[in-house]
């Protein structure tokens, strides 16, 4: 039995489904602060399973543990966790009580219940700014805001672990841009609020929920002189996360993994690739950079490719497309 923390959520929905296809038997857990239970039913609908599921908060402890009393958990894949870069700056304790110690009671339990495997949500926000792409996974780590800097301490706890525990096994997956949403239209990115990141900014000015897309910058040292990102398919990160899994199965320690695709795509690239696959226009105007924004970001994805013999396979217009279909009738 695999526990999904975080289940409600945007990967964890789509990771659910990706499990339940491959015949694994799940059991999942959110407390809905940035998602709502009709992604669960939605996974039910478009898997024809059913699975056991609480609304649980991870810092509370002794709620949590009664996941691991009433199921026989071999392994956790954690999603749950807050991601707002601006609001960790605002409110930083609220990103170490919830991200961190939420992770630290986990740990704690499946220290007690004996569950030895994990896989973590990291991001390639580890990376900082880095001085070279494509990056490889070896390439030096650094935090520029509270959000980054949980998932660079949580890599560390997990390395801890590892290092006390031999029999202990952790994938930390670092996801580049994760975009997209299933091709049944069912389940996709719903935040709570107003959204940062560009697909669902994309999304909301081809709605006219905001009068117009704000493009960061055209000033950077890129082909068109936006941003450049490396954009991957939820749905090929979530056959990741399967791969991982399989892989943790028959080994031991820290691994980790890029979970991107290589290719790099400009703001510019982004929504003209948009328009044209969903035939709708997308306002937009230059505005200042955003603090904290680097010029490029792109993996190297080989490493996935060679461990765990899993590569991201959807095209870029594959992921315009889904992304509108879901938002489109919301
Ligand atoms: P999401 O917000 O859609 O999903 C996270 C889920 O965790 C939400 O359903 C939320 O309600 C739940 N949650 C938060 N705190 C909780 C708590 N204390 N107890 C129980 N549930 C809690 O985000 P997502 O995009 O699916 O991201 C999943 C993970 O991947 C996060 O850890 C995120 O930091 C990481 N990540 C996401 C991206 C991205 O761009 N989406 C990139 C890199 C890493
Ligand atoms: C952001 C976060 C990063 C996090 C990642 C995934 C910041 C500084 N970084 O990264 O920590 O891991 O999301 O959740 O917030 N853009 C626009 N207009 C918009 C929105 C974005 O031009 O309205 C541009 C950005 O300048 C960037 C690109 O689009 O060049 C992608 O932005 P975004 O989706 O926010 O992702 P990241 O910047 O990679």
């Amino acid at each position: 039995m695999i526990l999904v923390t975080g289940m409600a959520g945007y990967i964890g929905s789509h990771t659910a489904v990706a499990l339940l296809e491959d015949g694994r038997q799940i059991v999942g857990m959110d407390n809905f602060y940035n998602s709502s239970p009709s992604a669960l039913d939605a996974v039910k609908k478009i898997t024809g399973k059913d699975f056991a599921f609480y609304n649980a908060d991870l810092r509370d402890k002794e709620g949590m543990r009664r996941i691991f009393e009433e199921n026989s958990i071999d392994a956790v894949i954690h999603f749950a966790g807050l991601k707002a870069v601006g609001e960790s700056v605002e409110k930083p304790l609220l990103y170490y009580e919830n991200n961190i110690s939420g992770t630290v009671n986990l740990l704690e339990l499946m220290q007690e219940y004996g569950v030895k495997r994990f896989v973590f949500s990291s991001s390639a926000t580890v990376y900082g700014e880095p001085d070279h792409v494509p990056i490889e996974e070896d390439a030096p780590n650094s935090a520029t805001n509270p959000y980054g800097r949980t998932k660079l301490y949580i890599e560390g706890i997990l390395k801890d672990m590892c290092v006390a525990d031999k029999k202990f096994s952790v994938a930390l997956l670092r996801y580049f841009n994760p975009i997209g949403a299933h091709e049944s239209g069912l389940i996709g990115e719903n935040p709570n609020g107003i959204p940062n990141n560009l697909m669902p900014r994309i999304c909301q000015a081809a709605k006219g929920i905001m009068p117009f897309l704000t493009v960061y910058g055209d000033d950077y040292p890129t082909k068109d002189g936006t941003g450049v990102r490396d954009y991957i398919h939820v749905c090929d990160l979530a056959e990741g996360h399967l791969a991982a899994l399989k892989k943790l199965e028959k080994s031991t320690g820290a691994l980790i993994y890029n979970l991107g695709t290589g290719i790099g795509y400009s703001v510019y690239e982004m929504i003209h690739t948009f328009m044209k696959v969903n035939s709708v226009n997308v306002p937009y105007k230059v505005c200042p950079r955003r603090a904290g924004d680097v010029p490029t970001v792109y993996a190297n994805p080989d490493k996935a490719l060679n461990e765990l013999g899993w590569r991201a396979e959807r095209t870029l217009e594959d992921m315009c497309k889904s992304s509108w279909e879901f938002v489109k009738n919301k």
